[in-house]
């Protein structure tokens, strides 16, 4: 299963369409595939680029190696959506094949610009030598969905960083065109730096300061950075690879993590008055979110439920990867709000009461309520001997973990399988949406998030509660025919 370097940077040409179509084959015979969330007809999905609003469309990409469950040489997909719950794909557009990105069309982010969508991505290359060379780079798309680079390093590697120095970002802050870009400083250590695009023009960008974020500097590299708006507080997302856990604990290989500030000053590049370090998600896959300001104002977000350097049983399939559901963000009390968009009931079925149950193949969700002062288990992906994904929920003592041991196929053992987080104490509510391998919790409606992947045996298909008495609804759902 391992790839070599070389196969891992074989030029996109040199596969044979027998080996992608054996390949693509073995991934459709895959027992796990999703029905609602995105994944890739064959190969490695990595994280969502340049989620943004083009043409009259909602415009989501990914990073991708169409040619097995492994990190090489990256591309980016295209897909589009009228509703952010049904995506579309079209096709790979960016290709890394010019000098600027001949070894991976890396991360980035997209705005539309007249009739053009920009795309801001970073060109990874590798020397002779096999020194890499990143490059902050940009394409256009037009409305047929055609792709001409700019032949021109838009942001160059900084003398204070090393080669790891991606992930550009563009934002609209009140009316002027601003960037971040994750990086590493000469001692090591994650930073991100802000630019701004002189008169507005995406092609002339200028640095104006390293984010002033109360930065821990325990990290090595910030991957992924964003900025989206609430209303007019700041909300920094990002990926600090290597963070100290003395900082924030977390369970998962690379942490997700964000900071709510209180005002942005762009002259100073500063997150005024930012707030602790918060984890995004509870559960056990969730990285590089990208978050971005709709025209309509509403922060979404979309995640990589996967993560770096972990692999997954889908991998014996030739594949590896899936996206979140689209989110929106939202801050009540101070806290940070994360919940599916009000489109995704548009697939709920006929409402049954919640119960012990079959389920029609893991495909579904529920909308529960969880009483005060006590303890409720719920297994889901549930055999007949009730072992499954194990949700513990105990509202006396403030605490919700998730189990996966018991779930079919075990994976990433070194990092646990159970996750925890606290909560206030009380009555709380839990929207579960379970599609095939994939789990996103919603406790409180985004108040805590918990996702992840759990690869079920076949007779993993049902739901027991085994402690407590939550009640709700439980809804089939029915998402319609699936493109990938
Ligand atoms: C994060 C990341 C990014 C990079 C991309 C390459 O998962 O490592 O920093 O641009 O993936 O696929």
């Amino acid at each position: 299963m391992a790839f070599t370097t070389e196969e891992r940077y074989r030029a996109y040409a040199d596969w044979s369409p027998e080996y992608i179509e054996k390949i693509k084959q073995n991934t459709a015979s895959s027992p796990w595939r999703t029905n609602f969330h995105i994944e890739t007809p064959h190969g490695l999905l990595n994280d969502p680029n340049g989620f943004s609003y083009f043409n009259g469309k909602w415009t989501l990409f990914y990073q991708y190696f169409p040619f097995g469950a492994a990190h090489g040489l990256k591309s980016w997909v295209h897909t589009e959506s009228t509703d952010l719950v049904h995506f579309e794909p079209t096709g790979t557009v960016v290709y890394p094949d010019t000098p600027l990105d001949s070894h991976g069309a890396y991360s980035g982010s997209a705005m539309e610009f007249g009739d053009k969508l920009f795309l801001f991505y970073t060109g990874n290359v590798r020397d002779e030598n096999w020194q890499r060379h990143t490059y902050q780079i940009g394409a256009l798309m037009d409305k047929d969905g055609k792709i001409e680079k700019i032949d021109k390093v838009l942001i160059e590697q900084p003398e204070d960083t090393t080669d790891h120095f991606r992930d550009p970002q563009i934002f609209n802050y009140k009316g002027q065109y601003y960037a971040i870009v994750g990086g590493q400083n000469l001692d090591l250590k994650g930073i991100v730096k802000l630019y701004k695009a002189e008169n507005n023009d995406y092609l002339n960008w200028t640095y104006v300061a390293d984010l002033d974020f109360e930065n821990d500097l325990t990290a090595y590299m910030m991957e992924c950075p964003n900025i989206a708006f609430v209303g007019d507080q700041p909300v920094l997302l990002y990926c600090p690879q290597g963070l100290d856990k003395s900082v924030l604990d977390y369970g998962n290989i690379y942490p997700n993590m964000y900071k709510i500030g209180q005002a942005f000053d762009p002259e100073t590049g500063k997150i005024v008055a930012p707030s602790e370090l918060i984890n995004l998600d509870y559960g056990f896959e969730c990285y590089a979110t990208q978050a971005f300001n709709a025209p309509d104002g509403r922060a979404l977000s979309v995640s990589w439920l996967a993560l770096p350097d972990v692999e997954y049983p889908t991998d014996a399939f030739d594949y590896q990867g899936c996206l979140s559901l689209v989110k929106e963000l939202t801050i009540k009390d101070g806290k940070l709000y994360q919940y599916p968009v009000e489109a995704i009931t548009s697939l709920r079925q006929e409402a049954q009461p919640f119960s012990n149950q079959e389920t029609t193949n893991n495909v579904y969700e529920l909308d529960l309520t969880i009483p005060a002062n006590s303890k409720h288990e719920i297994v889901l992906f549930a055999n007949a001997d009730q072992k499954g994904l194990v949700l513990t929920v105990d509202t006396e003592k403030g605490q919700i973990s998730l189990d996966r041991e018991h779930c079919g196929q075990p994976f990433a053992l070194e990092y646990g399988t159970s996750r925890t987080c606290d909560i206030e104490s009380g009555a709380l509510t839990a929207n579960i949406f379970i599609d095939k391998s994939v789990f996103e919790i919603f406790i409180n409606k985004g108040e805590k998030v918990f996702s992840g992947r759990v690869f079920p045996d076949a007779d993993q298909n049902g739901i027991a509660i085994t402690s407590g008495n939550p009640t709700g609804t439980y809804y089939h759902l029915d998402y319609g025919r699936k493109t990938n």
